[in-house]
């Protein structure tokens, strides 16, 4: 098959979060089983820096553009996947993140930087840019790219179309002028299309015209059609349920291994379990706390945002303190979280390490040095972390909450009997249940047995790419029959 992959961000080029990881690896999974596939993203400033080799293959003319934007081919770095930038560098070459600039407010020209995306996906997918290609199939990710389905939609003869929703609470929601100005097709303009209570938003172009939806876990796919979780979009979502599946991201074992890591002190694996301890003394040492092997070290690795339950953590902090613990916590996000964390820091250096940025290298090695990683987030798609805290032996605690629902088994009595049990989950987002959660997490990791047994569990799970490419591929398939 042919299949274009459009998205705002992949490992190793540009990541902001999770997004970049799937982007990063699923396209290779798919490739590997001998299909077409070709990686769509902007040529931000940081892009451009890190690939070589690029070359201009074609001119776009596309409508609010002010000059021709190109499209620079090449591949991804460490794979043989097609890599093809949308290169406009008005929209996309300047310094700061993808969707914010440097002082953390969204772009103000994001509609019109994403739209661009959108149709340069258009006209490659449909062979009008010249290249000698047509898409089967355009596979397209979150609010960033989810004009591609609508736009296509409109088209006498086009590829199916896949969506896949990452996080349904980022929507790209903008005023009805700004649908004017990017002289979107009036046609899309209903409540049944990219019209959302008189405002444009993006997402429903994904989710209203797309062959196929899907989204990151089987229990994410069930929770956005209620109204907890849906965003205002749980009725479209209900309406198109027979198109709607839940597919769990996988975990790229080359990147994420502790027997392969190369920002580990020591590597290690389920059969050298007691190496893993060299890593959390340096990890202890680099974050300025007192080394002590037999003290609980709780890891952390997030956007600080309200979806990761930080306010949870934070409630439960006085109680956590009065215990023989340690955390390392590494994110960046709203300032509030940031700064309350940086306090707590320093009433308690002794126990809290916190890092405000982003660390990919610190982010391994607090996977690879901690006992135990928390996610109490208060929704989470997929979540990987808890799927890389697994594979490094690092018992995740996490809020039973879509993907981390389906992907960490509790540490009840009889799963811990029978020994399926990889971590300890809780269900409600409040003090008291986290709490709960951490004390019980700390009472298994004193009977070193079973705390192993449990280690040892998770390391044995397999998240394997393969599986899911195959699983898309059937889909991509799918979305060809309901295309017609
Ligand atoms: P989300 O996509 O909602 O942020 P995921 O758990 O799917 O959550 O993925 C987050 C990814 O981003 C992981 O690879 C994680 O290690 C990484 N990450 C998040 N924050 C940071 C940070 N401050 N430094 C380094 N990596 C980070
Ligand atoms: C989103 C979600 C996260 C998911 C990631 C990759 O950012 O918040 O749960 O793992 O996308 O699909």
């Amino acid at each position: 098959m042919n299949i274009l992959y459009a998205s705002s961000e992949a490992h190793p080029l540009i990541k902001t979060g999770g997004l970049a990881d799937v982007a990063g690896s699923l396209p290779v999974a798919i490739k590997k089983l001998g299909h077409d596939i070709r990686l769509l993203l902007p040529a931000y400033h940081e892009v451009l820096a890190k690939c070589s080799d690029l070359k201009e293959v074609a001119q776009l003319n596309l409508p609010t553009a002010q000059y021709p934007v190109k499209i620079l081919q090449g591949k991804l770095p460490n794979s043989q996947v097609t890599l093809w930038l949308v290169d406009y560098p008005a929209a996309f070459n300047r310094p700061g993140n993808p969707y914010m600039t440097l002082q953390g407010e969204p772009w103000p020209d994001n509609p019109h930087r994403f739209t661009l995306l959108a149709r340069a996906a258009v006209e490659l997918s449909q062979n009008r840019a010249g290249l000698n290609w047509q898409a089967d199939i355009v596979h397209c990710n979150d609010w960033q790219t989810a004009l591609t389905p609508a736009l296509l939609s409109l088209e006498p003869l086009r590829p199916a179309t896949l969506f896949t929703i990452h996080n349904l609470a980022y929507q790209g929601i903008y005023k009805k002028e700004t649908f004017d100005a990017l002289a979107l097709p009036t046609d899309l303009w209903h409540p049944q299309g990219v019209e959302f209570h008189k405002q444009l938003n993006m997402i429903k172009g994904g989710i209203a015209y797309a062959d196929i939806i899907t989204t990151v876990s089987p229990t994410y796919a069930r929770e956005i059609q209620g109204s907890e979780y849906g965003n205002g979009l749980e009725g479209m979502l209900r309406h198109r349920s027979e198109r709607l599946f839940g597919i769990l991201n996988g975990v790229d074992y080359h990147e994420w291994n502790p027997e392969k890591d190369r920002y580990l002190v020591k590597r290690y694996s389920a059969s050298r379990f007691e190496d893993k301890a060299e890593n959390k003394r340096a990890l202890q040492k680099e974050s300025g706390l007192p080394i002590r092997d037999k003290t609980p070290l709780i890891g952390l690795i997030a956007r600080l945002v309200d979806q990761k339950g930080i306010d949870l953590l934070l409630n439960a902090l006085p109680h956590l303190i009065k215990q023989d613990v340690q955390l390392v916590i590494l994110g960046s996000g709203e300032q509030h979280y940031e700064q309350q964390l940086l306090q707590w820091q320093q009433w308690h250096p002794e126990k809290i390490s916190v890092t405000i940025g982003y660390d990919e290298s610190l982010a391994h090695r607090i996977e690879g040095s901690s006992d135990m990683f928390l996610m109490p987030s208060r929704f989470e798609p997929c979540g990987l972390n808890q799927l890389y805290s697994l594979k490094y032996g690092t018992v995740p605690i996490v809020r039973r909450a879509g993907g981390l629902a389906d992907t960490v088994i509790e540490a009840s009595k009889q799963n811990i009997e029978n020994r399926t049990a990889t971590g300890i989950v809780f269900d409600h987002a409040d003090t008291h249940a986290i709490c709960w959660a951490l004390d019980r997490a700390i009472t298994l990791y004193h009977q070193p047995e079973g705390w192993q047994q449990l280690c040892k569990s998770g390391m044995a799970q397999v998240f394997d790419w393969k599986v899911c490419a195959e699983q898309y591929l059937a889909l991509y398939k799918k979305a060809e029959g309901f295309r017609g």
